[in-house]
């Protein structure tokens, strides 16, 4: 604005005038990009400034202590708040160090359905629905799971499950960071509720059920119920 105000003052004709009225210009120019270079370092100053204090970055050594290390111990004694994990069977599967068929709470009809519900999610892409490990994304490439209904993993006890879904097992990766701890043994419970499912006997059977299942298998080999059994 400045520069062009001036360039209408000029004298026609009168090369020095021009010259003047040029370095007047640039002189302008000079000064308003100082300023705004100024403002400009002011602002970022500021924000330097919050970048560059003193602290240590994760992992950091440092000479300050003895033991070369930033990151320091909570002192003895410390109590932790809200991580505080003294149940060694509830989240670690484990009883004095030995995976144990055991759950940590009683399981209800609700912790099943919450269980099947988890697994459905969390599981199904890979073990399928049923538990024989021929899910979706193993059916487009990824290493196959063994059935829940082998040997070895129907005699695995309970505490084995929790602990494949904390810290993962082989090509299978951990599940602690999608599914809490209850979860892990609601889902343990619903596994076995598979396996039970494909090597149940009629003493499995409530005895009040036992007829009913009799008669419905028995209208079945004659043909006669199809269509009601389901
Ligand atoms: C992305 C695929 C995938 C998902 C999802 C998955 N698994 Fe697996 N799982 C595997 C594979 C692969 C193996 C075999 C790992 C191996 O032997 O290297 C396996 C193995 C297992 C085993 C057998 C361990 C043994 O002793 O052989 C159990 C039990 C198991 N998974 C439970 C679960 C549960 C419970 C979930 C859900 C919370 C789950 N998995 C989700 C892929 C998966």
């Amino acid at each position: 604005m400045g520069c062009s105000k001036l360039r209408t003052e000029l004298v026609p004709g009168i090369p020095a005038a021009r010259g003047n009225a040029r370095s007047a210009c640039s002189l302008v120019r000079v000064v308003t990009v100082a300023c705004m270079g100024a403002v400009a370092m002011l602002l970022l100053g500021c924000r330097m400034d919050m970048h560059i204090q003193p602290k240590y970055l994760p992992y950091e050594p440092t000479d300050f202590f003895g033991d070369g290390r930033s990151e320091r111990q909570p002192v003895p004694g410390t109590v932790a708040r809200g991580q505080l994990r003294l149940d060694e069977l509830m989240f670690s599967g484990r009883e004095n160090g030995v995976v144990v068929d055991k759950f940590p709470f009683p399981i209800t009809q609700a912790d099943l359905n919450r269980g099947r519900e988890r697994y459905n999610i969390y599981c199904t892409p890979c073990h399928d629905y049923s538990g024989t490990g021929r899910g979706m994304i193993v059916q487009r490439g990824f290493p196959q799971p063994p059935s829940y209904h082998i040997q070895r993993l129907r005699d695995a006890p309970a505490g084995h499950f929790f602990e494949v879904m904390t810290n993962g097992f082989g090509a299978m990766y951990s599940y602690a960071a999608r599914v809490e701890p209850a979860d892990r043994w609601r889902i343990a419970a619903y596994i076995r509720v598979l396996q039970l499912s494909r090597n149940a006997t009629i003493q499995d059977v409530p005895e009040a059920d036992r007829q009913k299942l009799t008669q419905q298998s028995a209208g079945q080999a004659s043909g006669q119920s199809m269509g009601q059994s389901q």
